[in-house]
Formats: structure tokens, C-alpha cells, sequence
């Protein structure tokens, strides 16, 4: 069985993720998703509340499950016998520190990462730059799912 992890902050989940998410579901027998603590990020959303959002806006695909992690993703994968990390890289800009990160896993733990490239239309997209667009009343609409726009604009207005 082909079991693959896509690993992210997920802060909260864009178009630009569920692209890359819908195509690995395609090409594997299971994709995880997996919410990970990344240390140079503060989030809006708690684990649970993203992992809550992942799973609404993935339950048409039969073969993706939502998880958290609060280590080292390899350790994860190793844990849960996942070979190999699917990641979208938007432009060459993604490209330093993700292959850096991708080498690094490898060599810790013999994990492999497959780089898809994200579908031009999300190229720019980022969920740091969704939340800064909403955050001044900008229309994301384009960028997240419906059923995630009133959860994104309450919890902007409680801050
Ligand atoms: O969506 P993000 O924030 O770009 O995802 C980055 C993430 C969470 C995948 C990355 O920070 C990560 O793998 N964090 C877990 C800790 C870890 O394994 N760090 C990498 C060691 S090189």
C-alpha cells in the first residue's frame, strides 16, 4: 500500500493545499494529512480547530484522513510507516528551504519527499496572506472554502 503524508500548518487549510491534497489522493492509496507545529509560526486556529476544518473540506475523498503531530515529522512517518512526504512548491522562492528540509529528512530517517508542483492559478496563495487580506476585509473567497469564511472572519474580529 502507497501511504503518503502532506504535512503543513494549515492556518488554515487554502485551495492551494486542497489542490495538492486532490491530486495525491489520485495517485496513492492513502494520504495523510497531517497538522504539524511549525516553530516560526504563531496560528489563529488550535490543532484541533484546523484538523476540524481539514476533515469538513476533505470528506469527499475517501482515501484522506486528517492527524497532528507535535514533533519531528520524520519520527512521525517512521511511527506510522509512511515512506515518503508529498509537499506543493508554488515557486522558486519554496524551492531553498524545502529542499533543504527535504534533504534533512532524509538523511535522518530515510524519508522521502515528492515535490508537486502547485497548479499555476494558487501559485501566489499562502495562508499567511489569506488571513492578512481578511484581516482588512479583503474578499478571500477565491482562496478558502465557503464553509471556512465565517469561521476565518469571527475569529479575525476576536482578536
Ligand atoms: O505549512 P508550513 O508551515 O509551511 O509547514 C511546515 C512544516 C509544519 C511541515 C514544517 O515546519 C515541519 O515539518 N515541522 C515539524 C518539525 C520538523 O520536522 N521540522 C523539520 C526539521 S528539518
Amino acid at each position: 500500500m502507497k501511504r503518503v503524508v502532506c504535512p503543513g500548518s494549515f492556518d488554515p487549510i487554502t485551495f492551494g493545499h486542497l489542490d495538492i491534497i486532490k491530486r495525491a489522493s489520485s495517485i496513492f492509496d492513502e494520504v495523510v494529512i497531517a497538522v504539524l507545529v511549525n516553530q516560526t509560526k504563531k496560528t489563529l486556529f488550535t490543532v484541533e480547530e484546523r484538523i476540524s476544518m481539514i476533515q469538513e473540506v476533505t470528506k469527499e475523498y475517501s482515501n484522506v484522513t486528517v492527524d497532528s503531530w507535535s514533533g519531528l515529522l520524520v519520527d512521525y512517518c517512521k511511527q506510522n510507516e509512511i515512506p515518503m512526504i508529498v509537499k506543493g512548491l508554488r515557486a522558486v522562492t519554496d524551492f531553498d528551504y524545502e529542499l533543504q528540509m527535504s534533504q534533512i529528512n532524509l538523511q535522518l530517517q530515510g524519508v522521502e519527499t515528492l515535490f508537486m508542483s502547485t497548479a499555476p492559478a494558487h501559485s501566489f496563495l499562502s495562508s499567511s496572506l489569506v488571513k492578512e487580506i481578511a484581516s482588512f476585509g479583503g474578499d478571500v473567497s477565491s482562496y478558502i472554502p465557503a464553509v471556512l469564511l465565517d469561521r476565518l472572519k469571527s475569529r479575525l474580529k476576536s482578536k
